[in-house]
């Protein structure tokens, strides 16, 4: 069922290549903030590299990723790799990253991408790029590729308090410095300049060509983040081609320091890093703490990433080039790929003691909502973090769901997996989520899952004996820091909506064609709204605000706030009426999930209910809110909104 030229997920030998632990990004340098703080200076580019992502004899993989400018020539080659090296941060120690485009060929003139764009959606459409939906809201004819350099910015997901300069606003996007940007190419997207004005007011930054500098305060929780491609109506594309890194930042009163063993009364240190080499990649065996980016992938036989180029990939019954109506030509709803990668590699093997590991888990995919089952013989599983760092209290997985851990994309977990039980030999983390969206339900739920022997896979352990004793504390024992649960003073209503086809061609099945967000007003009606219209959300800068969010569609959607994290505070079923837009409470409250009890950036919005979250907007500016399904944020499922008053 393969299709010619595809590569069978099946030929794909597992658990060949070892897992590859992410190095630390280098830095280069420090520089003695205004107020007298240290920050953190990082120069790092994004580059088009080959990766051998599948086992070799199988052809390596032509990919983007980040990396340290700094880096020689030798290191070059192991520091840009995908998933990148971690930015390690500390508390209240401000980080500075230059943010680079260097998608240029060796003669400094700029690459193609690697994947279909469609110029159709609305994108970051450098100035000689193709028209999209705002001045063409029919699809009469087929769309010229996009050929032109590729535009290019940098988000840090989860990070609290940045300035909007400094966000990534998926309109300020840079194309590379390259020497052949053809007449009528700006190098930069529409807030650009405004943005690069601000940095230069607040910061004294100044942003180079095919660039831009941004300034990360890290005053928030101790938390798992990530940093990954944003660019507007590409960052399907732009990701999936590899550009995503982990953001550790530790320390402060949340950290690591503040967990306390029960037994003791005494402050215990969680496992933290093992001494890394200066830079380079140092055996995996030295840690006990191992970041885990898992992404689905699919390949062509020659080793390139397939991502589609048509509408025949969703259902075959639509396009590939539709002649009339209003379906994008190429945009996909969900994009699911066939095989599963970790930190880089298809299907990774690692060695591991009988003790104690802590896992910080991100899932890196586009659609896939991943349901890891780490209910390995022996094992016990413990969720102590979220996204924005430690949970009030430690939730035993295996005892609650079967060591069943579900994560929409984008979401993180910090886990601490014991095997100090786990009999010698290996064991296999399997994934139990769907090939297709996920229409809600709990992990422990019956659906159609995985394909048990590709999807359904994701990582080999190779258990072995202990080499010496294990010093940590048993996840049961730990007392996390206290949460606090925010008050709200302000109910925001929005909605979630998928629009479908209106062509009379189409009108037996009609395909989605887009995925929106709104508003719904005191009388329950929903209405949306497109990207480029005006702002509706609007925060007072020092608000606290109950975000509901009412989900019209038939599927689950991971939502994600940036400049803040927020709380959960209950999920409740909806009545709708899709003819007359109407959606509203019914009653049945329930609490957030156990694992969802500690601050937030991306919530699982489940179908038929309202997902009601609580926030504080503590920095004014202009930020996004948006699914993190990256086939619906680039389709109209993200919106602009502000804090505090509008912008000069
Ligand atoms: Cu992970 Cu707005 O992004
Ligand atoms: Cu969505």
């Amino acid at each position: 069922e393969v299709a010619a030229g595809f590569l069978d997920p099946l030929s794909v030998p597992k658990w060949v290549a070892p897992l590859l632990v992410p190095p630390v990004m280098p830095t280069t340098g420090r520089t003695t903030l205004r107020g007298g703080k240290n920050a953190d200076l990082y120069d790092i580019a994004v580059r088009q590299i080959s990766q051998q992502v599948l086992p070799a004899p199988l052809p390596p993989t032509t990919l983007w990723a980040y990396g340290p400018t700094s880096a020689r020539k030798g290191k070059a080659a192991l520091l840009f790799h995908a998933p990148s090296a971690t930015i390690e941060a500390k508390w209240q120690r401000p980080v500075r990253v230059t943010w680079r485009n260097e998608l240029v060929d060796a003669d400094g003139r700029f690459l193609p991408h690697l994947l279909p764009i469609d110029p159709t959606l609305h994108w970051a459409n450098p100035p000689g790029g193709t028209t999209d939906r705002d001045s063409r809201p029919v699809f009469a004819a087929t769309p010229e590729p996009y050929r032109g350099p590729v535009p290019v910015v940098t988000h840090v997901h989860g990070a609290v308090g940045v300035g909007d300069e400094s966000d990534g606003y998926p309109e300020a996007w840079y194309l590379p410095d390259a020497v052949d940007l053809p007449a009528g190419h700006a190098h930069d997207g529409t807030w650009y300049a405004f943005f690069r004005s601000k940095a230069e007011k607040a910061h004294g930054l100044a942003w180079p060509t095919g660039g831009a500098t941004f300034h990360y305060p890290d005053d928030q929780r101790a938390s798992t983040l990530w940093y990954h491609d944003h660019t507007l109506g590409m960052t399907r594309a732009n990701v999936y081609a590899g550009p995503a890194g982990f953001y550790l930042l530790r320390g402060g009163p949340n950290g690591d320091d503040a967990v306390i063993d029960s037994r003791a009364k005494l402050p215990a240190v969680l496992p933290g890093p093992a001494p890394q080499e200066a830079d380079g990649f140092p055996s995996s065996k030295q840690y006990r703490e191992i970041p885990l980016a898992i992404q689905d992938r699919s390949f062509l036989s020659d080793g390139s990433l397939f991502y589609p180029d048509s509408r025949e990939y969703f259902d075959g019954t639509v396009g590939p080039y539709v002649p009339e109506g209003d379906v994008s030509p190429i945009w996909n709803p969900e994009f699911f790929g066939n095989t599963i990668m970790v930190n880089g590699h298809t299907w990774p093997t690692h060695t591991v003691e009988q003790r104690r590991y802590r896992f910080r888990l991100l899932n890196g995919c586009n659609a896939r909502f991943l349901i890891l089952d780490l209910g390995l013989p022996g094992a016990e599983a413990w969720q102590i973090g979220t996204e924005g760092g430690f949970l009030a209290a430690p939730v035993n997985l295996t005892a609650e769901h079967g060591g069943r851990l579900l994560l929409g994309p984008a979401e993180r977990a910090d886990v601490i997996l014991d095997l100090t039980h786990v009999p010698v030999g290996s064991h296999i983390i399997r994934n139990l989520g769907p090939d297709e969206p996920f229409g809600g339900g709990q992990p422990d739920a019956d659906f159609d899952v995985a394909n048990p022997a590709s999807t359904g896979q994701v990582l080999q352990l190779v258990v072995v004996p202990a080499t010496s004793p294990d010093p940590t504390t048993p996840a049961a024992f730990l007392v996390l820091p206290a949460i606090d649960p925010l008050p709200t003073t302000a109910v925001r209503r929005l909605a979630l909506v998928e629009e479908m086809s209106t062509a009379p061609e189409l009108a037996d099945d009609p395909p989605p064609i887009a995925a929106l967000l709104g508003t719904v007003d005191a009388t329950g009606t929903w209405s949306t709204y497109m990207w480029s219209d005006p702002i509706t959300e609007n925060p007072a800068v020092g608000a606290a605000e109950t975000w509901e969010i009412f989900n019209s569609t038939a599927d689950a959607h991971p939502i994600h706030v940036h400049e803040v994290v927020f709380q959960v505070e209950n999920r409740e079923p909806v009545a709708i009426d899709e003819a007359t837009h109407y959606i509203a409470p019914a009653g049945g409250a329930r609490p957030p999930e156990p694992g969802e009890n500690g601050w937030k950036d991306t919530v699982i919005a489940y179908p038929g209910e309202v997902t009601r979250i609580r926030m504080r907007f503590d920095r004014g500016g202009q930020f996004v809110w948006h699914c993190h399904i990256v086939e619906h944020e680039d389709n109209e499922m993200m919106r602009p909104y502000r804090i505090g008053p509008e912008q000069p």
